[in-house]
């Protein structure tokens, strides 16, 4: 038996980090011998990027909330390390557990490993092999300071061997992300949004783009609307668009994007809505003929969900999604996009008819149980170590 809880402090900064803390924290709590520990670093701080996350979620309000805000790259990196630093000066906990490969995951994970408290990361060994995507560093750098790794898939575990990680600290132990929506599912069937848009399941198609390399250049952003522009006049395409994504159109303008202003979508083109709710989103792509979208966390969730996926983008550093599952990378060349879109859609097969979906291993719902488990018996093993030290000398 434990005499000492164990403190793990969860780190959430951008969206896709609350739907895998959520389910871990859920589960943490139901343990004495665990205190869990909720910090947000602000990197995103709309209630519709964040709250509505937590509420849905039914997460804790964090402990504490380091209200960066927005900022280049170096300036937020640096904004939440100073922060964090001077928190766990004050609050040291005896874990530092981050997720994914956001800019909050590497600066919480830089002062907790320089603070010599051990760092766990979730999500470990993830590489796109693309040194311009912040991101791939953001993995890089967490997985090669942390003690403990924790994978989603395979590849995850090759890529941590071959970077000389020991493969004593990595663990796979299947997908956060699919725990919550596994727990959400039923709601996210009953939310209201696709009807009251007045869509027919499999007659419409979502859309998500914020990365940089997508929406930052301006020639890119115009071919790429105008793909889906064509795109949209053979089913309405949704488009909940990111915050930097909706203020990059705002700033070109572009004719074909219409902005949903609530009610039935009157039929063909392409609606670009506000962020949407982790519930309104799920629904949405539950029923979708297919989704276009350059986000990480979707190419997993619709494999989960047996939804093709084209993902606009050169790379993937979840290729179980590819091999396994409906993932297909279609390059960053808008025609690409165009002609495997249509072809998509002209398959009538594919149309009013989900395939039954084949899920990678251990995208089962109970990863959160394992990972508790595993940290349990490794506090142990670390405390009995400390305790043996301390009396041999
Ligand atoms: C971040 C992550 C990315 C993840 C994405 C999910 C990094 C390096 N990138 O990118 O991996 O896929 O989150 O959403 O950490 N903004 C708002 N409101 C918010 C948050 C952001 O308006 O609540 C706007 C701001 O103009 C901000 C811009 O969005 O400058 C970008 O936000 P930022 O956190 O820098 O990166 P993301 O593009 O969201």
């Amino acid at each position: 038996m434990m005499n000492k809880r164990l403190r793990v402090m969860n780190i959430v900064g951008a969206r896709p980090n609350m739907m895998k803390v959520a389910p871990l924290v859920a589960e943490m709590l139901r343990h004495d011998d665990i205190q869990p520990l909720l910090v947000h670093t602000g990197q995103h701080y709309d209630y519709s990027m964040s709250q509505v996350f937590f509420d849905q979620l039914h997460m804790p309000e964090p402990d504490y909330n380091l209200e960066v805000g927005s900022g280049t790259h170096h300036a937020q990196t640096a904004e939440i390390v100073r922060r964090f630093g001077e928190l766990v000066q004050n609050d040291r906990p005896d874990v530092v557990l981050v997720v994914g490969d956001v800019n909050s995951t590497i600066a919480c994970a830089l002062v907790a490993v320089k603070e010599q408290i051990p760092v766990v990361h979730v999500e470990a060994g993830l590489r796109s092999f693309d040194r311009t995507m912040p991101e791939e560093i953001n993995r890089l750098l967490t997985d090669a300071i942390s003690d403990l790794l924790f994978t989603t898939e395979e590849s995850g575990n090759r890529n941590l061997a071959r970077e000389g990680v020991a493969p004593e600290k990595v663990f796979l132990v299947g997908n956060l992300m699919i725990d919550s929506l596994v727990g959400a599912l039923d709601l996210a069937r009953k939310s209201p949004l696709r009807s009251e848009l007045g869509l027919q399941p499999q007659r419409y198609v979502v859309l998500t783009l914020h990365r940089p390399s997508n929406v930052d250049d301006r020639n890119q952003l115009t071919r790429t609307l105008d793909a889906i522009a064509e795109i949209s006049r053979r089913v309405p395409v949704l488009f909940p668009a990111h915050p930097r994504t909706a203020a990059k159109i705002a700033q070109a303008g572009f004719a074909d994007v219409k902005t949903w202003e609530g009610g039935e979508v009157p039929g063909a083109g392409v609606w670009m809505m506000p962020p949407a709710s982790y519930l309104d989103f799920l629904g949405l792509v539950e029923q979708a003929a297919m989704v276009i979208t350059d986000s990480g966390g979707v190419q997993e969730e619709t494999t989960y969900l047996g939804i093709p996926c084209l993902t606009y983008r050169n790379n993937t550093e979840r290729p179980v999604t590819v091999s396994m599952g409906t993932n297909k990378l279609v390059g960053s060349d808008p025609e690409q996009l165009l002609r495997s879109a249509l072809e998509l859609l002209d398959n009538s097969q594919l149309i009013g008819q989900k395939s039954d979906p084949v899920r990678p291993p251990l995208w089962d719902g109970n990863t959160a149980p394992r990972i508790v488990h595993i940290l349990r018996e490794y506090w142990q093993h670390q405390l009995v170590g400390t305790v043996q030290a301390a009396t041999s000398s």
